[in-house]
């Protein structure tokens, strides 16, 4: 009864580990929950009025295509006041259900069956699906752990092929937390003129960024402006998981199919969450800086305390809220890790393996929890390891 496309699209891992933990909580055992990927606190309240107060106001109705005007005014002033970078509210940006939407519309709107598109290995969970959605073809480059999960620009050319007709980038990474430099952006910019490349990059994870890296915006690199869409979002900065907006930015020409694929599939986002999506944008930025403060300390206590855990070894993760240790000194797979965490000390964590061949050997852990919840999970894994050394 399924087309050839949905046969190819398996249920996602993360789900799948985030049910057997829920599972294991049902028969009465405490469980850790660093397996998921959202920040663990509430959306700011000045972001929360804002909606209620569109919702009073009559704000009921269908919105633009693209998105009501005054978000899209707001998203064209973040970037030309932090990157000075313009781009036109009527035509070069449209309103998304969140960037996953965005993914699947470049890889549908822009690109035939056949073509191929270049994604990161280890990688967010989407890219590969989506792909297959409109039967292009997934090809991985490998974002190094010795570079710190960043791309080797060299590598990358060597998977160009004649059909190969967008690279997507993603800095600061999940499941990897790396940032990618600008000088191996600037060698992958020089890239994607030369042979051609329609580059899409997801910068969900922007402003989760820790000190001295810097948020380098794809589309601010020398010739990538007329050929990129940058992606981005309210998810993870201001914590709206849950009302499902993102953005799509880029020249008219790539702008224009998204819209109209858009148009087809959702029509237009939640007026009134765009509405708070507006003060997220031009309101106070302290609460959601307080929160990236916070991952940062936790950052600083999960990285030095996994280190510590037999067999495990993690790098630095620049940005995001995701460690992402090996564990090949241990002998085993990250799937058996992952499952034997979760069964003896109850922390949920997510296998490597899940994100991509190049992810084998680690896992990810979320430090979007409480540094109390933080410190026991690593007490519990410190225990469980020992004892299967
Ligand atoms: C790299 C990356 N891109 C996109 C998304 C999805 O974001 P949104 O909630 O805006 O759809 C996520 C969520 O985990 C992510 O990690």
């Amino acid at each position: 009864m399924e087309s050839i496309s949905a046969k190819r699209l398996p249920y996602s891992k993360i789900r799948v580990m985030f049910d057997a933990a829920k599972k294991l909580e049902k028969q009465g055992r405490d469980i850790i929950h660093l397996e998921i990927g959202r920040p663990d606190f509430n959306t700011p309240q000045h972001i929360v009025e804002a909606a209620i107060e569109a919702l009073k106001a009559g704000k009921h109705h269908y919105s633009a295509n693209a998105g009501i005007i005054e978000l899209r005014e707001a998203v064209a002033e973040k970037y030309s006041s932090e990157y000075k970078l313009n781009f036109s509210p009527e035509s070069e940006i449209v309103i998304t259900n969140g960037v996953a939407e965005g993914v699947f519309l470049v890889i549908n709107a822009l690109l035939d069956p056949g073509d191929q598109v270049l994604i990161p290995n280890p990688r967010w969970v989407n890219y590969e699906p989506d792909a297959y959605t409109n039967f292009v073809e997934p090809i991985s480059y490998t974002l190094f752990e010795e570079k710190n999960f960043q791309p080797d620009p060299e590598e990358l050319e060597e998977k160009i092929t004649p059909r190969t007709k967008m690279l997507i980038l993603a800095s600061p990474s999940n499941p990897t937390g790396g940032v990618t430099g600008k000088k191996i952006l600037e060698q992958i910019a020089a890239l994607a003129v030369k042979h051609n490349l329609i580059v899409v990059s997801d910068e969900i994870y922007e402003k989760i960024i820790y000190p001295p890296a810097e948020h380098i915006c794809a589309a601010s690199l020398e010739g990538l402006q007329e050929r990129t869409i940058v992606l981005n979002g309210f998810s993870k900065f201001y914590s709206m998981t849950g009302w499902r907006l993102g953005y799509a930015v880029g020249p008219q020409k790539l702008i224009d199919p998204l819209l109209r694929y858009h148009q087809y599939m959702i029509t237009s986002t939640n007026t009134f969450a765009q509405w708070g999506a507006v003060t997220a944008l031009k309101g106070d930025q302290n609460p959601s800086l307080i929160m990236r403060d916070k991952f940062q300390k936790r950052r600083d206590y999960i990285h030095a305390a996994v280190n510590e855990i037999p067999g495990f070894s993690s790098t630095l993760p620049a940005g995001a809220f995701y460690l992402f240790p090996s564990i090949k000194e241990t002998g085993q797979k990250g799937i058996q890790v992952a499952e034997m965490l979760l069964e003896k000390a109850g922390v949920a964590t997510v296998a490597g393996e899940y994100f991509g061949s190049k992810g084998a050997g680690h896992i990810r852990i979320s430090y979007a929890n409480s540094m109390e919840n933080l410190k026991t999970a690593v007490k519990k894994i410190k225990i469980v390891m020992k004892k299967s050394a």
